[in-house]
C-alpha cells in the first residue's frame, strides 16, 4: 500500500522508444540523478498536455544496476487525449521531468514461495520482481494474462528468462485465467503479488478472502488498473462553490478540480488512502469506483467517491439536460 514519499523531481532524457505490444511503448530514460531501482518501484512523471501538466505513475520495468538507464512501458489508453498519447509521442532526445524511484509495492524476500500475477500492462509492475526471484533461486510462478498475444508485452523475453515458471493466459485463445483455480492452487504460506485491471484484482481479492488466506500475503499495485468501464469525459459539479468542471477521459476528478483552482486533499492519488474522498450529492449516470479504499458495501450506495481515481460514466438512462453530453456527478468537498 502507498506510503508518503518526499518526491524529488529531476530531468531525464529519452534515450530510446520502441513498441513492445499493441498500444504499448517502451520508453528508455537517462535520468540526471540516477538512483538504483528496486523491484516494485515506480516513478512519477510530469506529462505536458495542452499547456498543462498531468502527473502519471509508471512502474520501472527494468533498469541498469545504478539506475543510469531505466525503462517504462506505457499503455496508450484508447479514449486518451492526454497523458498516454503525450508519452507515446516522446522521441529520443526529448526531456521530461520525473521523480526518483518510489516504492509502494515492495517485494518481501524470504517467503516460502511466490505467485506473481500480471494482467495486461500490469506486467510492468511485476517483471522486475520475477527477475529478482529467479536470481535468488526462489520458488515462484509468474502468471501473465492478456486479451491476446499481440497485446502481451515482453512475452518472448519473459518466456526465455522464466521458462516453465511462466504461465500465460489469453482470452483470445480460450485460455483465460480461472481466478478461482489460481487462488486454490496457491501453496501454503505463499505470497501473491499482483497488478492488473481492477476486475482481475477484485476477483483475486474475493477468492483470497473466501478461502480464508492470510490477507497480508496478498499484495498489489493499483495504478495500472483500469476501471469497470471505459473512461469517458463527464461533468463534475460542486454547487456550494459554484464550480462545474469537465473531466477528460484521461484525467481524474481530482486533477480537473485542481485545474479549476479548487483546494483538494490528496496523498496517494491512486485510490488507496481515502484522503481525497468526497460526498456524492447527485449522480446522472453510474459510478465506476476504481479505488481499493472502500469495501464493496461502502461503494454500493454511491454516496462517496475517491476522486483521484473513480469516475462517472453514462448508463444509457439519459444525462443531465442542458449541458454537454455524458454523466454528471454532483459532489461536495470537505
Ligand atoms: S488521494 Fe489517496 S485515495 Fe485518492
Amino acid at each position: 500500500m502507498a506510503e508518503s514519499h518526499t518526491r524529488t523531481w529531476q530531468r531525464a532524457r529519452v534515450h530510446a522508444v520502441e513498441d513492445v505490444a499493441e498500444n504499448i511503448r517502451r520508453i528508455v530514460l537517462h535520468p540526471e540523478r540516477p538512483h538504483p531501482v528496486r523491484p516494485g518501484e515506480h516513478v512519477d512523471v510530469r506529462v505536458p498536455v495542452d499547456g498543462g501538466v498531468l502527473e502519471r505513475s509508471y512502474s520501472v520495468v527494468d533498469a541498469s544496476s545504478q539506475g543510469t538507464e531505466l525503462a517504462l512501458s506505457v499503455f496508450r489508453t484508447p479514449a486518451s487525449r492526454g497523458g498516454s498519447i503525450a508519452m507515446h509521442a516522446l522521441r529520443p532526445g526529448d526531456v521530461l521531468e520525473l521523480t526518483q524511484p518510489l516504492q509502494d509495492f515492495p517485494l518481501r524476500v524470504g517467503a516460502p514461495s511466490y505467485v506473481l500475477l500480471a494482467g495486461g500492462i500490469g506486467i510492468t509492475a511485476v517483471a522486475a520482481m520475477a527477475a529478482l526471484l529467479r536470481r535468488l533461486g526462489a520458488d515462484y510462478r509468474l502468471v501473465y494474462a492478456a486479451r491476446s498475444r499481440a497485446a502481451m508485452a515482453y512475452a518472448g523475453e519473459l518466456a526465455a528468462l522464466h521458462g516453465d515458471r511462466l504461465e500465460t493466459h489469453l482470452d483470445a485463445e480460450g485460455t483465460a485465467l480461472d481466478v478461482g483455480a489460481l487462488v486454490a492452487g496457491v501453496p501454503d504460506g505463499a505470497e501473491l503479488y499482483m497488478c492488473g485491471p481492477i476486475r482481475l484484482m477484485d476477483a483475486v481479492r474475493r477468492a483470497w478472502a473466501e478461502r480464508g488466506l492470510d490477507p497480508t500475503n496478498l499484495r498489489y499495485e493499483t495504478f495500472g488498473s483500469s476501471g469497470w468501464f471505459d473512461a469517458e469525459p463527464f461533468t463534475v459539479r460542486i454547487p456550494r462553490l459554484g464550480v462545474e468542471a469537465r473531466v477528460g477521459a484521461d484525467e481524474s476528478v481530482l486533477e480537473a478540480l485542481e485545474r479549476r483552482g479548487v483546494e483538494m486533499m490528496s496523498d496517494c492519488r491512486r485510490g488507496e488512502c481515502g484522503l481525497c474522498q468526497v460526498r456524492i450529492l447527485d449522480l446522472h449516470g453510474r459510478m465506476d469506483h476504481r479505488d481499493v479504499f472502500y469495501s464493496d458495501r461502502q461503494k454500493a450506495p454511491d454516496s462517496r467517491m475517491c476522486c483521484c481515481v473513480s469516475r462517472a460514466v453514462t448508463d444509457g438512462s439519459g444525462t443531465d439536460p442542458g449541458v454537454r453530453p455524458g454523466a454528471v456527478v454532483t459532489i461536495d468537498v470537505p
